[in-house]
């Protein structure tokens, strides 16, 4: 088994169940309130784990109940917690989830421990880099870390993943070091510097192209529930999406991320590991909370085989 490294964000998440997210000055009581772990690289993190993958973290959370809380939650989900600190000078990441009745959200993130993280942290755990084969980050952390990881690690020979979310502008010489890079269809726009769907590329294929010819070995776009576009030398192939009734999206795209580390780490082709990875997040939508849902192998085999992906299950 490969193994895996996720450098990240790790979050207390307070959601509120809205029948509308409020517009700006507009003030309205939540139906229900609720605190999950959450988080991009930690969510990230548990998807990967509860298949099955070999995970270890770099992190930081504060000293604090939500840091304790959280480093007990990713140790008893199997992730090895030795890289993750913890800042007196900060609290623990948080991000307030509005949920509206539709399934959807809006997200806004304190990042707290989260930026503190320095890259002395990150050369404290060296030898995580050297061990693992795949490593996979967000931009949840600062992104001064974020580019001196991806030149170490691409370096030291590694497959590096990253998620671009929450969106922004990528460097070049950053872009042409990536196996691979997961956008969203809005974040693909971002990475090029332009600030949306009309910022210069008008297609997501176009924008998808262009990236490629930085240098990223595979896009993968993620346009909810209208699949996922994959973008490589080789081939361009969009992916439906499962057809699911939504409770909350909210870490629908970091189960994606997490499922396809884990599967491209076991060696499934990207056809496959997309195919599957698209089948957990549908799966991590059914309930309210980005990890509650977050389906295990079995699981995820059951609802591959009831949808007629029974074949998937296993590497081809
Ligand atoms: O992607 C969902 C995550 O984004 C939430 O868990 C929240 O913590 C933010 O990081």
């Amino acid at each position: 088994m490969s193994k895996i490294l996720i450098i990240g964000s790790i979050n207390q998440d307070i959601v509120a169940n809205v029948s509308e997210i409020p517009k700006t000055g507009e003030t309205v009581i939540a139906g229900k309130s609720q605190m999950f772990f959450g988080g991009k690289g930690a969510n990230q993190a548990i998807a990967c784990s509860k298949l099955g993958g070999d995970c270890a973290f770099i992190g930081k959370v504060g000293k604090d109940k939500f840091g304790d809380n959280s480093l007990e939650n990713l140790s008893s989900n199997g992730i090895s917690i030795a890289g993750i600190s913890q800042t007196e000078s900060q609290l623990t990441g948080m991000a307030f989830i509005t949920v509206e009745n539709s399934g959807n959200n809006s997200i806004v993130v304190m990042g707290n421990s989260n930026m503190d993280i320095t890259f002395e942290d990150i050369l404290e755990n060296e030898c995580m880099i050297n061990e693992c084969d795949y490593i996979l980050m967000q931009l949840e952390i600062p992104y001064e870390i974020v580019k001196k990881v991806v030149l170490l690690a691409h370096e030291k020979g590694k497959k590096v993943i990253l998620n671009p979310a929450p969106s922004r502008k990528i460097d070049d010489d950053i872009l042409s070091k990536l196996y691979c890079i997961t956008p969203n269809e809005y974040e693909v726009y971002g990475i090029l510097g332009n600030s949306g769907k009309n910022g210069g590329d008008k297609t997501l294929l176009e924008a998808g192209k262009k990236l490629l010819e930085k240098g990223i070995q595979n896009i993968i776009i993620t346009m909810g529930d209208k699949g996922i576009l994959h973008i490589s030398n080789e081939l361009i192939k969009q992916h439906e999406a499962f057809k699911v009734c939504p409770v909350d999206t909210t870490g629908a795209g970091d189960t994606f991320n997490g499922a396809l580390l884990y599967f491209l780490s076991e060696g499934y082709s990207f056809h496959q590991a997309i195919l599957n990875s698209q089948g957990a997040a549908a799966l991590s939508i059914l309930k309210l909370g980005a990890q509650t849902s977050m389906p295990d192998k079995a699981e995820l085999d059951e609802f591959l085989i009831k949808n007629g992906h029974g074949e998937n299950i296993n590497k081809l």
